[in-house]
């Protein structure tokens, strides 16, 4: 008695306090976050958490088939329990019966007639493991069907994507709506917010890195950091050539790509490029911009 109490209070300890744990985090997860998580993360949070607990309901009964098995050895005759010593256990009899393979020693039984120029075929069946997997595939392949093309209860492919692509849609243009300008596109502040400039940075050496240099030095397009501008080097002229491009160059407008806090970030961000003189930059090209002291 005293070892089956024993035995319960180790298995109570080990597999009831971690599906609790799992259960817990969750709830505690979403309570902080009030947005909400999203249908399809909660949606593999349930399956991910259903697994977890078959996987600790097949522990538990594992254990307590033991615990039985305990009881029931105890009030054995000895010779009978010298009998059970002697066969394999459960698991080296299932492991020997899931990679059943005919033993080579019996290939003389198992060679097929033909011989292809000395080439024999040994008539062995495939291992159960195996042969399991491949009926899984194919009950998969039937569930799948059915989910997929008879009932429709999945999208597809091409549906799925559409159906990413309306929700990130819908959440641009609210985005979009959001959006406060509190400045005058004819005379752009410099924005020198830190955030503000990383995002600027970000951007630049994703999207214009390419032809004026990750730095600004300037490549197919000319250098950012110097005095000399083609079109103005005031926040605004940059912004307005940023947004507008220049038409019939490589520079192309960027104002369907670019949201205008966006545009003023990345503008900003290469008007703090000035005098940073990066090696290997372009020579000096267009006219000599001097700060107005109002900006
Ligand atoms: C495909 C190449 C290319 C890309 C990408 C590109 N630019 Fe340009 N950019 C140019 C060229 C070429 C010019 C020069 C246009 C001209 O001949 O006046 C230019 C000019 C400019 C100018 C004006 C320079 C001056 O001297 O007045 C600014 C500012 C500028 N680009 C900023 C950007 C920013 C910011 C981005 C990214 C959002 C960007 N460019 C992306 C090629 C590019």
């Amino acid at each position: 008695m005293e070892k089956i109490k024993s035995i319960l209070k180790n298995l109570s300890s080990k597999y009831l306090l971690l599906p609790m744990m799992l259960l817990t985090t969750p709830l505690a997860a979403q309570t902080e976050n009030s947005s909400g998580i999203s249908p399809t993360t909660a949606f593999y949070v349930v399956v991910v958490l259903l697994i977890v607990v078959a996987i600790l309901v097949m522990l538990l009964a594992v254990n307590l088939l033991s615990l039985l098995k305990a009881v029931v050895y105890k009030d054995m005759s000895p010779e009978k329990k010298a009998n059970m010593e002697k066969e394999p256990n459960w698991l080296s009899k299932t492991w020997a019966k899931w990679n059943a393979l005919r033993p080579m020693e019996e290939e003389q039984d198992l060679v097929l007639e033909h011989d292809y120029d000395g080439i024999k075929e040994l008539d062995n069946h495939l291992p159960p493991w195996w042969k399991a997997l491949f009926y899984l595939s194919v009950v998969y392949a039937v569930i799948y069907l059915l989910v997929f093309h008879v009932f429709k209860t999945s999208p597809l492919q091409e549906e799925e994507y559409e159906i990413e692509m309306a929700m990130a849609m819908a959440a641009k243009t609210e985005k979009e709506e959001t959006i406060v300008i509190d400045f005058d596109e004819n005379n752009v502040p410099f924005n020198d917010n830190a955030e503000a400039l990383a995002d600027g940075k970000k951007f630049f050496e994703a999207q214009c890195g390419m032809c004026h240099k990750a730095d600004g030095g300037g490549l197919a397009g000319p250098n950012l950091t110097d005095d000399y501008w083609r079109h103005g080097g005031s926040m605004t002229d940059i912004y307005k050539t940023i947004k507008n491009g220049v038409p019939s160059t490589a520079m192309i407008a960027w104002e369907s790509k670019l949201n205008p806090i966006r545009l003023q970030n990345v503008a900003s961000y290469v008007k703090s490029l000035r005098g940073t003189n990066p090696p290997g930059a372009l020579p000096p090209d267009g006219e000599l911009y001097v700060e107005e002291s109002k900006q």
